[in-house]
């Protein structure tokens, strides 16, 4: 199969490198040529690290670096069987872009889109052929890691479902099947791991630091939800928060956190300006968390059944399987494990305790317990 990528951004590029690495002759195009150089200097330097490690031979390299052809044009989609678009996310631009694409390619060829929040169903709309287009959505960085979600839209074909899985499936991905709905999967269930840790803050509970500490060292997340929203940028992250939240007719489970939002005005994103929730300039020193054990147990446990809620209530939507909730929290975001299985482990009786006891308490339609959660642990069942 031949692959084209539009977009050659960070998401672009990397999709690009998978499928150039999996043997498929590429095609990655963009508007912008400097970004389209950056990228082909970027592929060859990351391959020559794999060849230094080698994790790769320097003939691979060669062949991978040679099957991607670098366009500006998408006219040279031409001959693809797949495309799958990665540019800016901004719904009338891609509308606009696949009714393009559909009049380039041949009629089988698959359209797909690495959206992170945009209806699958309303791009689909765009084309003549809505069977043809689905959702394709990898992680950043692409090549590392092993998730990806499948998004049929409702206008999806059965065929065109089972050709991307099994194609994304043949590249030695994990892929997982979810409902076109706002934030997929992992966009969706991983809210509150930032939105309760803001709200832990807010109350004066505990500081980012201590928060921090709880979640990795007694939860064993691999970051702390401040350390992973500095990473992954205030901005960004607050603006996925906020689509999620509008999206769900503004249900309280997903309204976003003023002091994100302050944080996100002022310029603090993170990493990236050298400022977020820490200070990340040079001879800055990080703040130490307090390592009580009682109040980091009271941290975690708050946000773990928080984040349990949302995975239950994913299942009980129909939004995902309880075996692809699992993948998806574990894979796609390295979560130490799977949010149901976790739930099983701390049994579903005390998760709804634990829940009730916060709603019962803040009288807040955030804290309303799944109905599955009830009826399988009034049931005494596990998922
Ligand atoms: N960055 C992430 O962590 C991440 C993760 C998963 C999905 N996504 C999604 O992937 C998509 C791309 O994100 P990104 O972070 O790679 O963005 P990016 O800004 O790094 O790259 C986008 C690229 O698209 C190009 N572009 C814009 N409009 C174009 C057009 N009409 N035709 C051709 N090229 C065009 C730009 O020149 C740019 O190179 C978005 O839909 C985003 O939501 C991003």
């Amino acid at each position: 199969m031949k692959i084209g990528v539009l977009g050659a951004g960070s998401m672009g590029s990397g999709i690009a490198q998978v499928a150039s690495q999996c043997g498929h002759a590429v095609v990655l195009c963009d508007t912008n040529t400097v970004q389209l150089e950056k990228a082909q200097s970027g592929l060859a330097k990351t391959l020559e690290k794999l060849v230094e490690k080698q994790k790769i031979s320097a003939d691979e390299s060669k062949q991978i670096q040679s099957r991607i052809q670098y366009s500006s044009s998408v006219n040279d989609f031409e001959k693809c069987d797949l495309i799958i678009e990665a540019i800016i996310e901004n719904l009338e631009i891609k509308k606009t872009v696949f009714s393009q694409l559909e009049s380039i390619v041949s009629d089988s060829c698959i359209l797909a889109t690495n959206t992170s929040s945009l209806s699958v169903a309303s791009i689909a709309s765009a084309c003549k052929n809505p069977q043809r287009v689905i959702g394709i959505h990898f992680f950043n960085p692409a090549p590392l890691m092993p998730l990806v979600e499948i998004i049929p839209a409702v206008q999806t074909g059965p065929d065109t479902v089972k050709i991307s899985r099994d194609l994304i499936d043949s590249w030695k991905k994990v892929t997982v099947l979810t409902k076109d709905t706002p934030g997929f999967i992992v966009n969706r269930v991983a809210r509150p791991f930032y939105g309760e840790a803001l709200r832990i803050y807010e109350e004066g509970i505990a500081d980012f630091a201590t928060i921090d500490w709880a979640m990795t060292e007694l939860g064993g997340f691999k970051m702390g939800p401040f350390t992973l929203m500095d990473y992954i940028g205030n901005d960004v992250n607050y603006a996925v928060t906020e689509s999620v939240f509008t999206s769900f007719y503004y249900d309280p489970r997903y309204k976003p956190s003023l002091t994100q939002k302050r944080h996100s005005e002022a310029g603090w994103y993170g990493r990236k300006t050298g400022r977020g929730y820490y200070d990340y300039s040079s001879g800055a020193v990080l703040p130490e968390p307090k390592k009580d054990d009682g109040l980091g147990n009271e941290i975690l446990n708050r946000i773990l059944v928080m984040l349990i809620n949302e995975a239950a209530d994913a299942v009980f939507l129909q939004i995902a399987s309880v075996k692809d909730v699992d993948m998806a929290m574990t894979k796609g975001v390295n979560y130490p494990k799977g949010l149901l299985a976790w739930a099983n482990e701390i049994g579903l009786d005390n998760v709804l305790k634990q829940l009730d006891e916060l709603y019962n308490e803040y009288r807040e339609d955030r804290y309303r317990a799944s109905v599955l959660l009830r009826r399988l642990a009034k049931a005494g069942k596990g998922f």
